[in-house]
Protein backbone atom coordinates (compact mmCIF):
# COMPACT_ATOMS: atom_id res chain seq x y z
CA UNK A 1 0.00 0.00 0.00
CA UNK A 2 2.12 3.01 -1.51
CA UNK A 3 1.53 6.13 0.88
CA UNK A 4 -1.43 7.96 -0.53
CA UNK A 5 -2.90 10.74 1.98
CA UNK A 6 -0.66 11.88 4.51
CA UNK A 7 -1.05 14.86 6.91
CA UNK A 8 2.31 16.49 8.46
CA UNK A 9 1.22 18.18 11.49
CA UNK A 10 3.96 19.96 13.72
CA UNK A 11 4.96 23.31 15.31
CA UNK A 12 8.06 25.56 15.38
CA UNK A 13 9.88 27.97 16.58
CA UNK A 14 12.28 29.36 14.44
CA UNK A 15 12.13 27.59 11.25
CA UNK A 16 13.81 24.06 11.73
CA UNK A 17 11.02 22.42 12.37
CA UNK A 18 9.37 23.68 9.54
CA UNK A 19 12.20 23.22 7.09
CA UNK A 20 12.13 19.12 8.32
CA UNK A 21 8.35 19.38 7.53
CA UNK A 22 8.95 20.92 4.30
CA UNK A 23 11.45 18.32 3.12
CA UNK A 24 9.32 15.01 4.28
CA UNK A 25 6.14 17.17 1.91
CA UNK A 26 8.66 16.93 -0.75
CA UNK A 27 9.91 13.52 -0.12
CA UNK A 28 6.83 11.76 0.49
CA UNK A 29 4.61 10.26 -2.18
CA UNK A 30 0.55 10.84 -3.08
CA UNK A 31 -1.39 13.70 -1.71
CA UNK A 32 0.43 15.48 1.57
CA UNK A 33 -1.10 17.92 3.52
CA UNK A 34 0.66 20.49 6.03
CA UNK A 35 -0.43 22.07 9.21
CA UNK A 36 1.76 24.73 11.41
CA UNK A 37 0.08 24.34 14.38
CA UNK A 38 2.16 27.83 15.58
CA UNK A 39 0.23 29.80 13.12
CA UNK A 40 -3.21 27.43 13.12
CA UNK A 41 -5.47 26.06 15.71
CA UNK A 42 -7.96 24.39 13.88
CA UNK A 43 -6.21 20.68 12.46
CA UNK A 44 -8.22 19.06 9.80
CA UNK A 45 -10.30 16.47 9.62
CA UNK A 46 -8.41 13.09 10.64
CA UNK A 47 -10.49 10.34 9.36
CA UNK A 48 -9.35 11.99 5.84
CA UNK A 49 -6.19 10.81 6.15
CA UNK A 50 -4.42 7.18 6.06
CA UNK A 51 -1.00 8.75 7.51
CA UNK A 52 -0.27 11.41 10.21
CA UNK A 53 3.60 12.57 10.50
CA UNK A 54 3.53 14.62 13.97
CA UNK A 55 6.94 16.59 14.48
CA UNK A 56 7.90 19.71 16.89
CA UNK A 57 11.09 21.26 19.06
CA UNK A 58 12.63 20.45 22.20
CA UNK A 59 13.00 24.04 24.25
CA UNK A 60 14.14 23.44 27.83
CA UNK A 61 13.44 19.75 27.90
CA UNK A 62 9.62 19.84 26.50
CA UNK A 63 8.02 19.57 22.99
CA UNK A 64 6.17 22.58 22.13
CA UNK A 65 2.22 22.92 24.08
CA UNK A 66 0.36 22.63 21.05
CA UNK A 67 1.80 19.43 19.49
CA UNK A 68 1.17 17.46 22.99
CA UNK A 69 -2.38 19.04 23.51
CA UNK A 70 -2.98 17.69 19.94
CA UNK A 71 -1.45 14.40 21.02
CA UNK A 72 -3.76 13.98 23.73
CA UNK A 73 -6.93 15.46 22.50
CA UNK A 74 -6.42 12.91 19.15
CA UNK A 75 -5.12 10.26 21.05
CA UNK A 76 -7.21 7.24 19.90
CA UNK A 77 -7.41 8.49 16.58
CA UNK A 78 -3.80 8.83 16.07
CA UNK A 79 -3.19 5.53 17.21
CA UNK A 80 -4.47 3.70 14.49
CA UNK A 81 -2.72 5.95 11.62
CA UNK A 82 0.38 5.15 10.28
CA UNK A 83 2.06 7.79 12.10
CA UNK A 84 5.57 8.99 12.27
CA UNK A 85 6.84 10.76 14.92
CA UNK A 86 9.81 13.14 14.62
CA UNK A 87 11.85 16.16 16.85
CA UNK A 88 14.11 18.58 16.19
CA UNK A 89 16.65 19.41 19.18
CA UNK A 90 20.54 19.96 19.80
CA UNK A 91 21.14 17.52 22.52
CA UNK A 92 22.56 13.63 20.53
CA UNK A 93 22.54 10.42 22.03
CA UNK A 94 20.88 8.93 25.47
CA UNK A 95 19.36 12.74 25.89
CA UNK A 96 18.02 12.88 22.87
CA UNK A 97 16.78 9.90 23.24
CA UNK A 98 15.09 10.36 26.78
CA UNK A 99 13.65 14.10 24.82
CA UNK A 100 12.39 12.24 22.34
CA UNK A 101 10.72 9.51 24.75
CA UNK A 102 9.48 12.34 27.23
CA UNK A 103 7.72 14.40 23.81
CA UNK A 104 4.70 12.05 22.80
CA UNK A 105 2.13 9.93 24.47
CA UNK A 106 3.84 6.10 25.41
CA UNK A 107 0.98 4.80 23.34
CA UNK A 108 2.05 6.92 20.70
CA UNK A 109 5.40 5.88 20.57
CA UNK A 110 4.33 2.50 20.60
CA UNK A 111 2.06 2.30 17.80
CA UNK A 112 4.41 4.57 15.76
CA UNK A 113 5.82 3.35 12.45
CA UNK A 114 9.48 5.29 13.03
CA UNK A 115 10.10 7.58 15.24
CA UNK A 116 13.45 10.32 14.94
CA UNK A 117 15.13 12.79 16.64
CA UNK A 118 17.21 15.10 13.04
CA UNK A 119 19.22 17.22 14.94
CA UNK A 120 18.44 21.22 15.56
CA UNK A 121 20.11 24.49 14.63
CA UNK A 122 20.64 27.81 16.41
CA UNK A 123 19.78 30.50 14.08
CA UNK A 124 20.71 33.48 16.26
CA UNK A 125 19.04 36.24 14.10
CA UNK A 126 15.82 34.94 15.16
CA UNK A 127 16.40 34.16 18.80
CA UNK A 128 15.80 36.49 22.10
CA UNK A 129 18.51 37.80 23.84
CA UNK A 130 17.43 35.05 26.35
CA UNK A 131 17.08 32.16 24.08
CA UNK A 132 20.98 33.04 22.61
CA UNK A 133 22.03 32.47 26.40
CA UNK A 134 19.96 29.39 26.79
CA UNK A 135 21.79 28.09 23.60
CA UNK A 136 25.15 29.08 23.58
CA UNK A 137 25.20 27.47 27.44
CA UNK A 138 24.16 24.16 25.83
CA UNK A 139 26.13 24.81 22.82
CA UNK A 140 29.28 25.43 25.52
CA UNK A 141 28.55 22.29 27.92
CA UNK A 142 27.45 19.89 26.02
CA UNK A 143 27.53 17.12 23.18
CA UNK A 144 25.39 18.27 20.47
CA UNK A 145 24.36 18.72 16.83
CA UNK A 146 24.21 21.89 15.40
CA UNK A 147 22.65 20.45 11.53
CA UNK A 148 20.14 18.59 10.49
CA UNK A 149 20.98 15.23 9.04
CA UNK A 150 19.55 14.66 5.83
CA UNK A 151 20.34 10.69 5.92
CA UNK A 152 17.29 10.57 8.83
CA UNK A 153 14.84 12.40 7.45
CA UNK A 154 15.29 10.81 3.61
CA UNK A 155 14.99 7.52 6.08
CA UNK A 156 12.13 8.44 7.87
CA UNK A 157 10.29 9.36 4.59
CA UNK A 158 11.44 5.99 2.76
CA UNK A 159 10.18 4.06 6.15
CA UNK A 160 6.76 5.77 5.66
CA UNK A 161 6.00 5.04 2.49
CA UNK A 162 7.11 1.17 2.41
CA UNK A 163 4.18 -0.93 2.04
CA UNK A 164 5.14 -3.06 4.82
CA UNK A 165 4.91 -0.53 7.66
CA UNK A 166 1.09 -1.03 8.53
CA UNK A 167 0.16 -0.80 12.13
CA UNK A 168 -0.41 -3.91 13.93
C1 LIG B 1 15.45 28.69 24.48
C2 LIG B 1 15.88 27.38 23.85
C3 LIG B 1 15.89 26.23 24.61
C4 LIG B 1 16.29 24.99 24.03
N1 LIG B 1 16.28 23.88 24.80
C5 LIG B 1 16.68 22.71 24.25
C6 LIG B 1 16.70 21.51 25.04
O1 LIG B 1 16.30 21.47 26.20
N2 LIG B 1 17.18 20.38 24.45
C7 LIG B 1 17.62 20.35 23.15
O2 LIG B 1 18.07 19.29 22.71
N3 LIG B 1 17.59 21.45 22.37
C8 LIG B 1 17.11 22.62 22.88
N4 LIG B 1 17.06 23.76 22.11
C9 LIG B 1 17.43 23.67 20.68
C10 LIG B 1 16.20 23.60 19.74
O3 LIG B 1 15.49 22.39 19.92
C11 LIG B 1 16.72 23.74 18.31
O4 LIG B 1 17.24 25.04 18.15
C12 LIG B 1 15.68 23.46 17.23
O5 LIG B 1 16.33 23.51 15.97
C13 LIG B 1 14.55 24.48 17.27
O6 LIG B 1 13.62 24.20 16.24
P1 LIG B 1 12.47 25.27 15.83
O7 LIG B 1 13.17 26.50 15.42
O8 LIG B 1 11.73 24.64 14.69
O9 LIG B 1 11.58 25.43 17.03
C14 LIG B 1 16.68 24.97 22.66
C15 LIG B 1 16.64 26.15 21.90
C16 LIG B 1 16.25 27.34 22.46
C17 LIG B 1 16.21 28.59 21.60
Amino acid sequence: MPMDNTLIVFASDHGTVDKCARELFRLIDGKVDICNLSEREMVPDLTKYDSVIVGGSIHSGKIQEEISRFCERHLDELAVKRLGLFINCLLTGEMARKQLEDAFPEKLRLRAIVLDCFGGEANELKMTVWERIVTTQMIEKDDLMVELSKEKIQRFARLMSEADNIPQ
